[in-house]
């Protein structure tokens, strides 16, 4: 017999739970005709039955007993949107094993645990579907699994992490400083209260093991990666960097090198014409490298109750027709290898460096020095007065090993005419 409808539960209510809701009536009429079969929502599993909602739903909707969908026969597809990873990993689990698809919005548990939960979803012919977990609104998974499957991809590069770009943003076009930035971020609701995930870099850690494990066919965990946040940007070096021609965004990196995979996040001083550059406030994007298409970018909101809400509806119309055409499946992404990992010192780019020195002759000569016996060669130098008989420089080095460029900073921290290094970032030059 032909299904009538899909049946979901949901867990958790609250940002993107209510978008959830939100877009399923607004756009009842179209999700239905595109899912094949209406949608229905059939319990939802919150914390608390009292609290006070932005968004109305029938009370009985409501359940504290995750069993009232994890064991519940009717329900074909556990929509996860509740957060957390151990508790909510046992949920998923027990969803998978009693035969349901499942959805989430939860990049720390894919992040951690997506393989072998993917593993187990196979086991159970089942398939999880994580659209929302990485991008908010923007499509990155699908179009990474599906549309470019044609591809060899050398390089992802992501700007997603909305806080740290918004506050960037402020530090570069309202010459705010990185607190004043922080606050007025946190006032809008772009971060948290605790925002040091954000700021130092973890959140886009984790989104980037979910696109690289997708761009590389690798198993990528969180110890795989190098991460630096941005509490080490000054408005300086914001300052500097856009008369050398640069802005400085937190940039999440894959590439694929012929010896291994490489991932980093850290700030990094990107040309202002490259299209990431401008990529402004919360805003997220994605750009892309493939051997085949060449150089793709994907745009937009990366965070946000509708945004992503329209991923995780997306989802739930890609399980409706999979189950409508009896497709169990859809495509998985299993074969993930086992790549080697370069360490950091072993990859090249340019350097961004700045540091006060004291004003007097033979600075720049032995400066020079330092970085031409270990083959660093300039590309840039700036040199500003600055007070008490000290110097302000700022040097911008071409592509070099880190090895080389470290061994060089080594030296020159020594130097007794080097009074302070302020900031070290790495440089894309094109
Ligand atoms: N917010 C975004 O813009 C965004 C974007 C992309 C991805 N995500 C991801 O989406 C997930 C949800 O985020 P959110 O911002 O919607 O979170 P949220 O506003 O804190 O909502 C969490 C919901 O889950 C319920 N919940 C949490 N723990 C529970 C538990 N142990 N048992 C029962 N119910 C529980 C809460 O119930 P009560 O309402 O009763 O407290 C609440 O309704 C997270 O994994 C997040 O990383 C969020």
């Amino acid at each position: 017999m032909e299904k009538q409808s899909i049946k979901v539960g949901l867990l958790g209510l609250g940002t993107v739970g209510a978008g959830v809701m939100k877009i399923l009536k607004m756009n009842e009429e179209q999700i239905t005709r595109r899912a094949g079969m209406p949608v229905e929502v059939k319990k939802i599993l919150v914390r608390s039955l009292e609290k006070e909602r932005p968004i109305k739903v029938d009370a009985s909707l409501l359940t504290t007993d995750p069993e009232d969908i994890l064991q519940d026969p009717e329900i074909d597809v556990v929509v996860e949107v509740m957060g957390g990873v151990e508790q909510t990993r046992r949920y998923i689990e027990k969803a998978l094993q009693n035969k349901k698809f499942v959805i989430t919005a939860n990049k720390d548990l894919m992040a951690t645990a997506g393989s072998e939960l993917l593993l187990l979803a196979r086991e159970h012919g089942r398939n999880i579907y994580y659209e929302a977990s990485v991008g908010g609104g923007i499509p990155l998974v699908r179009p990474l699994k599906h549309s470019l499957g044609a591809n060899r991809i050398w390089r992802i590069m992501g700007i997603i992490n909305g806080t740290t770009n918004y506050i960037l943003t402020q530090m570069n076009l309202q010459d705010m400083d990185f607190e004043e930035a922080l606050k007025e971020a946190q006032l809008k609701g772009f971060a948290e209260p605790d925002p040091s995930n954000d700021l130092e870099g973890l959140d886009a850690a984790y989104k980037l093991c979910i696109l690289a494990g997708l761009s590389f066919n690798s198993r990528v965990r969180i110890d795989d990666l190098h991460i630096e946040g941005i509490n080490s940007v000054d408005r300086r070096d914001i300052f500097y960097a856009r008369e050398l021609g640069f802005s400085i965004k937190l940039l999440a990196i894959g590439e694929e090198l012929d010896e291994g995979v490489a991932l980093r996040v850290h700030p990094t001083l990107i040309p202002t014409t490259h299209p990431l550059a401008g990529v402004f406030f919360e805003n997220n994007a994605l750009y892309v490298v493939g051997d085949a298409v060449g150089e793709v970018m994907f745009f937009g909101p990366g965070a946000g109750a509708m945004p992503t809400g329209s991923s995780v509806i997306a989802d739930l119309i890609e399980v409706a027709r999979n189950l409508s055409h009896h497709v169990e499946n859809g495509i998985m992404e299993m074969d993930f290898q086992e790549k080697a990992i370069l360490p950091m010192e072993e990859l090249s780019s340019a350097f961004y460096l700045r540091l006060h020195a004291k004003d007097q002759p033979g600075v720049f000569a032995s400066l020079a020095t330092a970085f031409g016996d270990e083959k660093v060669s300039l590309d840039m130098i700036i040199q500003k007065r600055s007070d008490e008989g000290l110097a302000e420089i700022v040097l911008v080095t071409h592509a070099v090993e880190e090895k080389y460029f470290n061994r060089a900073l080594g030296r020159i921290q020594r130097f007794p005419t080097i009074k302070e290094i302020n900031s070290v970032f790495r440089v894309i030059e094109n």
